[in-house]
Parts: C-alpha cells; structure tokens; sequence
C-alpha cells in the first residue's frame, strides 16, 4: 500500500502549523537545529540517521513555549523561566514523542555550563551543543548575523561549553554555517537532514499526536476535543468495517481536522456562553486556517476529511455548504464523531450530557437531516460497545496528562533555583 502520509509531510505539517502559532520560534528552532546537525556531522561520528533525530530535537526544543494562552515575544519567554518550557518540552517528548529518552536533550538546553557538573546524563555533548547553538541564534538574532566573539570569550566555560564554542568555528570553517544562515539556503539543507529519517506508520503518527496535544494543551478544557474526535471516528470506522485505507484516511482527516483553532484566541475558544455573531465567525475560521496549513502537504482524501467536518447532510453546514452525495462516508463519518465528541467531552460551558441525551440528540440531528441517516444508525446501534471502548482510550490519555502535570510539578520544584 502507498504510503497514506510522507516522512517529510510530518515534518512539514509540524512547521507549518507551530509557524502559524509562532513564527519567531519556529525558525529559531530551525536555525538550532541547523546549527547542532552540522557540528554533528563534522564529528564524523554520527550516522545520518541520528544526526536528523538530534536535528528534530533541536528544532522542537522550545516546543514548551507553544502551550502559551497569549502570545508574548520568544525572548521575553527565553528570558523570564526557563525552566518552565524547558521542563513542559522535555515532558512532552519523552512521553508523547516517538524520541523518548533523547528528550533529556531539552531539558537542559538552558543549563550554564558551570552547573553541568550538578547532572548527568548520557547525552551531555549534544547539550552543550544544543545548549550552544540556542545561544548562538539568540545572539546573532538580535545582532543581524554578526558573531559577537566577545560575548562569546567572555563567557567560555562559563555559560556555555568552550569545547563546543571551538567546535562551532571549526565546523563553520569547514561548513560556512553562518554564510548559509544569512543567506536563508539552510533552509533547504535541513530539509534534506531531517528528511534522512524516514518514519515508521507508528513514528509519524506519535508525531501528529505530539503537534495536537501542543496545540490542545492550551487549553485545559479543549485538551483532549482532536483526541476524542480521532477515537470516536475510528470507533465509527470500526463498526462500519471501513477498509484499512479508509480508516487510515479518517484517523489522519481526524487528527488534523481542527489544527486551524489554533489560530483563534482563547477567549472564545473558552466562552463559558453561547458565541455572538461576531465570535461564531472568527470561530468559523479555524477550517479556513486548516486549509492553508494543509493544502498541498497531505493527500487529497485527507485534506477533503479534515476540511468538511462542519458540513451538514442538508447543505446547511460550512464552509462551502456541501450536501448529501457530495460528501464521502469518511467525511460523514468525521462529522459524527466530531459531534459525539463535543457532547461526551467535558466542555467549559456544561459539563457532559449523560448517554440518553446524547442518544436523542443524534436522534434529532438525523431526523432534521443534519446527519448521515446510516453513519447514526450505526452509532446508535452498537452505542454500548463504542463508548467503552472511548472510555478506556481516555482514560488513558488523562493519565498522561496528569502525569504530565505531576511530572512537571516535581521537576520544577527541583530545578527552579539552578541558574
Ligand atoms: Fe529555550
Ligand atoms: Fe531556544
Ligand atoms: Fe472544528
């Protein structure tokens, strides 16, 4: 079967949707990562493979500045606690990446090099590496390009490792790092890194998870709405006997099909009301913003799924008001679990109906027509099978968030005062 979803598409729908939330971090991560592959490589020690992990770390090494409620400028973040997104981006890696231990990475990006002695860990080139070249862009960002060598002595061994400050100028000699920088063809060499991995079915999909529950984790209340959706949609699938390529489509139209909320404030994303006029439009936006961010990176199946969920069975639905037979099982399908999902999930303005008044309202919804008649049949039918089912998926995914949180509570308790 052909690939559903490319390597470099992960990649590429990770960036584009982190550049829509933040665009000064998401290319200061790419710059990092761009400058620690290179020093890795001119170690001549590393395989391609591992060179273009170490790169993915790097670039999402600040992934803990995106959970932000409002948005403040990356280097009053950087500044002010850094062990606050040094901690959140390590915890989510570790637990919500296909990277696993290699995370550790992260949380240290921000340790002084005369505290290195106070860790350890198996990584400690690599942090002072990454810990380097963060620094690096931070400096050159604010400096348009021009290596502040002063800075740098001064600080040697100090702030950050001077071996990795000597390794950084033997590998721009060699690699002419800060010449590609300046004139932006980085860009496509890490492109070309990063796209030496090639992604098990299992990796990409750990990937896209990682991006939702970013973006969801703004949040609490909405944390796990793009979660909910994929199960009950997948639950949906199941029951219908779905063809494999359809169910990958539908997981995948699932678990992108909201990532354009992102965009829109948390006000009302949280509204504890009924929306205004005004707030319904801008909340109507987010399928526009999912469009921009996947048109042309994902199949067309996938972009078609994600993009129809507010559609209605009698035309009444936006964004284009598709009817009946323009819509394909999958999209119906997506539509149903996406309504399940916001009756069953804990909502900031109610809490979840009980399943009786669920069952009536999806009832309603296919009486109205508003619904495909055969996707709520099938839901009505096997309700008790597909809510366990649910259930026990959240369950689960609310223990890692609260581990999560836990974890975070902990960690920072003991690392608040380490500057
Ligand atoms: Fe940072
Ligand atoms: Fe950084
Ligand atoms: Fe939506």
């Amino acid at each position: 079967m052909a690939e559903i979803i490319g390597s470099k598409d992960v990649y590429l729908i990770i960036k584009q949707t982190l550049s829509m939330v933040n665009q000064d971090i998401m290319t200061h991560g790419e710059i990092t990562g761009y400058i620690l592959a290179k020093m890795l490589e001119c170690e001549n020690t590393y395989t391609k493979q591992e060179i273009a992990d170490y790169a993915m770390i790097a670039v999402l090494h600040d992934l803990g500045l995106f959970n932000r409620k409002h948005e403040v400028s990356m280097f009053e973040l950087e500044n002010t606690d850094v062990w606050a997104h040094s901690i959140y981006g390590y915890l989510f890696l570790k637990h919500l990446s296909p990277l696993g231990d290699m995370a550790e990475i992260i949380l240290y990006h921000h340790l002084d090099y005369e505290l290195y002695g106070r860790i350890k860990s198996k990584y400690m080139k690599v942090i002072s590496y990454l810990n380097l070249a963060d620094k690096m862009d931070t400096f050159m960002h604010a400096r348009q390009w021009q290596m502040e060598r002063e800075y740098f002595q001064k600080y040697r061994d100090i702030k950050f490792s001077g071996q990795a400050l000597d390794w950084f100028y033997k590998t721009d000699a060699k690699y002419k790092i800060l010449e590609k920088l300046s004139d932006g063809s980085y860009r496509m060499e890490l492109m070309q890194i990063l796209s030496e991995r090639t992604f098990s079915n299992e990796y990409k999909k750990r990937y896209l998870e990682l991006l939702i529950y970013t973006i969801d984790f703004r949040s609490e209340h909405t944390v796990d709405h793009t979660m909910a959706t994929t199960t009950f949609a997948h639950e949906i699938g199941r029951c219908m006997r779905l063809s494999g390529y359809d169910q990958q489509n539908l997981y995948y139209g699932a678990l992108l099909h909201d990532l354009g909320k992102l965009a829109i404030p948390v006000e009302i994303l949280e509204a504890p009301r009924k929306l205004t006029d005004e707030e319904m439009r801008v909340m109507r936006m987010h399928v526009e913003i999912t469009q921009d961010i996947l048109e042309g990176i994902v199949s067309k199946e996938i972009y078609e799924i994600a993009i129809a969920h507010h559609e209605k069975i009698d035309g009444s639905g936006y964004p284009r008001g598709l009817k009946g037979d323009q819509l394909s099982i999958t999209q119906r399908i997506l539509a149903v679990a996406d309504i399940l999902s916001a009756l069953y999930g804990k909502r900031s303005y109610k809490d979840s109906y009980d399943s009786e008044v669920i069952r009536k309202l999806i009832e309603k919804l296919e009486q109205e027509g508003k619904i495909c008649p055969k996707v709520s049949g099938y839901v009505l039918r096997n309700w008790s099978e597909i809510i366990k089912n649910f259930d026990e998926e959240h369950k689960r995914r609310m223990a890692t968030y609260l581990m999560i949180k836990e974890q975070y509570a902990l960690i920072y308790e003991q690392f608040k005062n380490l500057k």
